[in-house]
């Protein structure tokens, strides 16, 4: 899709459709009024019939108004001024994208973006509305032998701002919220691709993709590699697989050489089958959404290089199936952490802590300002927090509650989560320094306790992304979270410094 950013008068340029909007009840917003005036007063007759309250979820389709030079206008609905706010906002441009991708319009000009929304500014709708727009045209269709639904018709559409004055800033946002697009859809299509195509060299594959167009700079660590370094945590769950393992580290520096860099970990499990304590059958295809933290670190990279962000950001990925085998681990078994602690592995299910322990190890090398791991770590946070907020865990507030802000200002929201040293005692094991598992009571918990034995060298947030990585059911698929938290928490920091 082709897009574009300017100042236009609503309906004055031959688009398919000009979008504009109207609050609950019935009151056009300043772009709609704007076109009524050309439109010598069509669209108050519209509304004054009672086919448009200004519902927010509804839209109303016209063609041909008098006084245009567009195909239609689309009429959507916003609900009450009042409480017109970030999430209002979204959700109308939603609405207003499903209605003209279900008509035959090739382009349009959506003047959105142009009415106040809560505290947003002009680049943060641009931006907003630029990535609901490549989200709303996602199609994953690489493995289907012919595509099966039609094609979007939506080829080509303007983001327009209110004045003149704001071009500069809506271009900014526009490239902000295209590259937040592309790195959206590069997570869901690693989600959404089988455990047989994205194995963890598919993931270092992709890895090197992006070195070479965004200039970043890419180490993969092999068996060999691992095994020097002393990741026997790591390495216990590739054990069981024929797939080699492999440890991925992305480097993007941006910003000012020497400033100390983000680092991005991501669990990789391109398949979790539980290993030797194997998961029951029912959706166990699931498990290929396993890698979805790896897949949100690679995304986030591509935005942020997409943008030329000037900031540092190394994305550290452990990448490796969790199979049964001959030589797979075995509940019971003891192994060593590159950190020298020892882990009793109680439950060969609970790999993705195993593999995120090296990898939090390995980062302490860069020096990083900050640690953010995102994993789909435990179906405990699924039960706790279901699938609208992702988990936080943290050793440093400050850095907790901007990470929690980033997530509000993307609507990408994570949730506090508590880490008191009481729930270390769960971790408790007789024959090693602690067990990888603490028991049924607060599993999401537990789980982060566990990263945190590993986290003592810097500050730290970990993301538990189970419930919100992907969907269920009929819309099965990856949702490309939290892909637009992590792109926000980068762009704040550019202004930090
Ligand atoms: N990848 C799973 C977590 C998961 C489960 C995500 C269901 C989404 C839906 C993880 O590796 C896992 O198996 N965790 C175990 C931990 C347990 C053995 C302590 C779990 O949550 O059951
Ligand atoms: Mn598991
Ligand atoms: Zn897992």
């Amino acid at each position: 899709m082709e897009f574009s950013t300017k100042y236009i008068a609503p309906g004055s340029s031959k688009s398919g459709c000009a979008v504009v909007g109207v609050f609950e009840s019935r009151k056009l917003s300043a772009p709609a009024a704007a076109l009524d005036r050309s439109a010598k007063g069509f669209l108050s007759k519209v509304v004054k019939s009672g086919d448009m309250e200004g519902r927010a979820g509804t839209s109303v389709m016209l063609h041909q108004v008098p006084g245009t030079a567009c195909e239609r206008v689309l009429l959507v609905g916003l609900g009450p001024e009042k409480s017109f706010n970030e999430k209002a906002y979204r959700n109308a441009v939603g609405a207003a994208l499903r209605a003209i991708n279900a008509t035959g319009a090739a382009d349009a000009e959506l003047h959105l973006t142009a009415i106040a929304a809560g505290k947003s500014d002009i680049v943060w709708r641009v931006a907003q509305a630029a990535a609901l727009a490549i989200e709303s045209v996602y199609r994953f269709e690489q493995m289907k032998s012919k595509p099966e639904a039609p094609a979007p018709s939506l080829k080509r559409l303007l983001l327009a701002h209110g004045s003149t004055g704001e071009r500069k800033a809506a271009e900014r946002g526009l490239e902000q919220g295209l590259a937040l697009g592309h790195g959206i859809s590069l997570a869901k299509d690693l989600g959404n691709l089988p455990g047989n195509v994205c194995t963890p060299t598919y993931l270092a594959g992709q890895a090197r993709d992006l070195a070479k167009r965004y200039r970043m700079k890419l180490t993969v660590l092999e068996t060999a590699d691992m095994k020097k370094l002393g990741m026997g945590s790591l390495l216990s769950v590739a054990r069981g697989s024929a797939e080699a393992p492999k440890l991925i580290v992305l480097e993007y520096n941006g910003g000012p050489k020497g400033a100390k860099p983000v680092a991005l970990v991501g669990k990789g499990v391109t398949f979790d089958t539980g290993g030797i304590s194997l998961k029951p059958g029912g959706e166990m295809d699931e498990m290929k959404f396993d890698m979805s933290g790896a897949g949100s670190v690679l995304g986030t990279l591509k935005a942020v290089g997409e943008m030329r962000l000037p900031v540092n950001v190394v994305g550290i990925i452990p990448a490796t199936e969790n199979m049964p085998g001959s030589r797979a681990t075995k509940p019971g078994d003891i192994v060593k952490s590159m950190s020298g602690q020892t882990v009793e592995i109680l439950n060969t299910d609970a790999e993705g802590r195993l593999i995120l322990c090296d990898a939090l190890t390995y980062a302490e090398r860069y020096q990083p300002s900050a640690v953010i791991d995102i994993a789909t770590l435990t179906g405990a946070c699924v039960i706790a927090l279901g699938h609208v907020v992702c988990g936080l865990f943290s050793n440093d507030d400050d850095l907790a509650h901007e990470v929690l802000a980033a997530g509000e200002t993307a609507l990408d929201r994570a949730w506090h989560m508590p880490l008191h040293e009481e729930y270390q005692e769960q971790l408790k094991s007789n024959f090693a320094d602690f067990a990888n598992i603490g028991g049924r009571p607060a599993g999401a918990v537990t789980a982060a306790c566990y990263l945190s034995r590993f986290t003592k060298n810097f500050k730290w947030v970990h993301l538990d992304v189970a419930g919100t990585a992907w969907k269920s059911g009929k819309e099965k698929g990856s949702t490309g979270r939290p892909v637009p938290l992590l792109t926000q928490f980068l762009i704040g920091r550019v202004k930090h410094k």
